[in-house]
């Protein structure tokens, strides 16, 4: 076809543009269009050098799906033409950047990113924040549930000062989308999902059928004009997102923000994510002036350590959240049972992993327990979800029970088998580079372990549960 004489050339994704623009309108990257003369002359009957030649002419992805081209296509040369690549957006600031990492390492032009969470958890504030610190292109915020004067307020507060960011305060959802293709923002936020409608479709706002129909509205047009959305989604009483489950499955990506509405920390864990991992989990803290991104995780789940003689009984393990290692402090106590059976309770253990642990205490480490009543309690809120913990339950359980403190500089790391012995686990390094990076100067390691070096670390080998408790008390 035609030779390209003049253009712009986006350098992110190669799209090739007549005229020039803030962004891409292909990838939506901001200031990436090049101004080039003189360049390319694409295959001419078609057919061969199609998959290369189609993105550099640019074509959307509404004009490629015409029905000539309606036809498949040889795998090598779709990964030959890297059309396939999914361009990401960063996010600005720190908040953006650990919201990125959440989703994979950026924003993917064209998903539609559900954002769920319980009512007051900090959804608005997250998105509007976000958003409001990225003056690249502009961006459109949607509320059905607040004024625009509500949200000025709010913004004030989040001392948003973009110039980008458009506010509609609207709940028909064809007003929505006329903005959306009239504007081609960067990204969208409609807060929430459950307060829009479409007149044509039947029931309520916050209906099973509108809620659907809405979301599939909301899909083509997100990919039609390459706009990534994020739907704002309550959790209904029953723990359900936005109603219906198969709002999950239209989606791109799931997000989940949790967090104890009395405690200021808030995790946003990714549930389903087409475009990557669902093992990273972003950390906030809330503060007066929004979501404020934690650095330094680990230090939230411990408590003051520095008390001589706080709770004795506590012992520290390195939790993986995704690819991050966190510290964790966990907490036991035990006292002769008033009543039988005795009590077991315990919060942030899984009840299964707390059985065995306190079996193989019983019967491996022949620790009397059957009497006694039994707390364990996680600091900070956390859960602990892997076995690379176990260790550091049980020590914790032992030492309260035979009234011995635990060693303040040592953390805990490994899993118990059912024969009391100690297991490897995986990322061992990158757990003890943590404890090492906060301080901490000892670690109980499955024997393993031999060979790992972490400066500043001493690795204390053991084979068992009780070869642990022989060498910590
Ligand atoms: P919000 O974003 O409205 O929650 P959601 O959209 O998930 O319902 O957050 C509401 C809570 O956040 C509210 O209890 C007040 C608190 N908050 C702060 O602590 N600091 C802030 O800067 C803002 C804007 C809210
Ligand atoms: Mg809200």
């Amino acid at each position: 076809s035609a030779k390209i004489k003049h253009g712009f050339v986006c350098e992110n994704c190669g799209t090739i543009h007549a005229k020039w623009h803030g962004f891409c309108n292909q990838c939506r990257q901001a200031n990436s269009l090049k101004e080039f003369t003189n360049v390319v002359s694409s295959g001419s009957s078609g057919g061969g050098g199609g998959a290369g030649a189609r993105a550099v002419e640019g074509v959307g992805l509404a004009d490629r799906a015409t029905k000539a081209e309606l036809k498949p296509q040889r795998l090598a040369e779709i990964t030959a033409s890297k059309n396939h690549l999914h361009w990401r957006l960063s996010l600005p600031g720190k908040t953006g950047s650990e919201i990125a990492r959440v989703l994979g390492g950026g924003l993917v032009p064209g998903s539609l990113i559900l954002v769920s969470g319980d009512p007051g958890v900090g959804k608005s504030t997250l998105l509007l924040q976000v958003f409001g610190a990225d003056e690249a292109a502009p961006v459109l915020y949607i509320s059905g549930e607040e004024s625009v004067e509500q949200i000025g307020n709010r913004a004030e507060r989040l001392k948003i000062e973009s110039n980008e960011i458009f506010i509609l305060s609207a709940t028909d959802l064809d007003v929505v989308l006329t903005w959306i293709q009239e504007i081609v923002p960067r990204a969208v936020v409609l807060d929430s999902i459950q307060t829009v409608y479409l007149p044509d479709a039947s029931g309520s706002a916050g209906s099973i059928s509108q809620v659907r129909e809405c979301t599939s509205a909301l899909l083509r047009v997100a990919k039609k004009t390459n706009t990534a959305i994020f739907l704002i989604g309550h959790v209904t009483k029953s723990g359900e997102i936005a109603g219906p489950r198969t709002l999950e499955h239209m989606v791109d990506v799931c997000l989940h923000l949790e967090g104890d509405r009395l405690l200021s920390q808030r995790l946003l864990r990714s549930l389903k994510n087409r475009f990557g991992s669902t093992k990273e989990v972003g950390v906030f803290e809330m503060v007066d002036n929004g979501l404020r991104a934690v650095e330094n995780p680990s230090l939230m789940f411990l408590s003051d350590r520095t008390g001589e003689d706080s709770n004795a009984s506590a012992t520290v393990g390195v939790a993986l959240e995704g690819s991050r290692p966190l510290l964790v402090e966990i907490q036991a106590l035990c006292s002769p049972a008033t009543s039988l059976p005795s009590k077991r309770t315990f919060t942030g253990v899984d009840p299964s992993r707390f059985n065995l642990i306190v079996a193989v205490l019983l019967k491996q480490a022949r620790l009397r327990l059957a009497r006694q009543d039994i707390f364990v309690n996680v600091v900070g809120g956390f859960r602990l979800e892997e076995p690379a913990t176990d260790i550091a339950v049980a020590v914790a359980i032992a030492s309260s029970y035979i009234e011995r403190p635990v060693p303040r500089d040592t953390v805990f790391v490994g899993e118990l088998g059912l024969g009391g012995e100690l297991r490897f686990v995986t990322q061992l390094e990158r757990r003890l580079f943590e404890a090492s990076k906060l301080g901490f100067k000892k670690c109980i390691v499955p024997q393993g372990a031999k060979g790992v070096k972490v400066d500043g670390m001493e690795l204390i080998l053991c084979s068992s549960l009780k070869d642990v408790l022989e060498k910590v008390f």
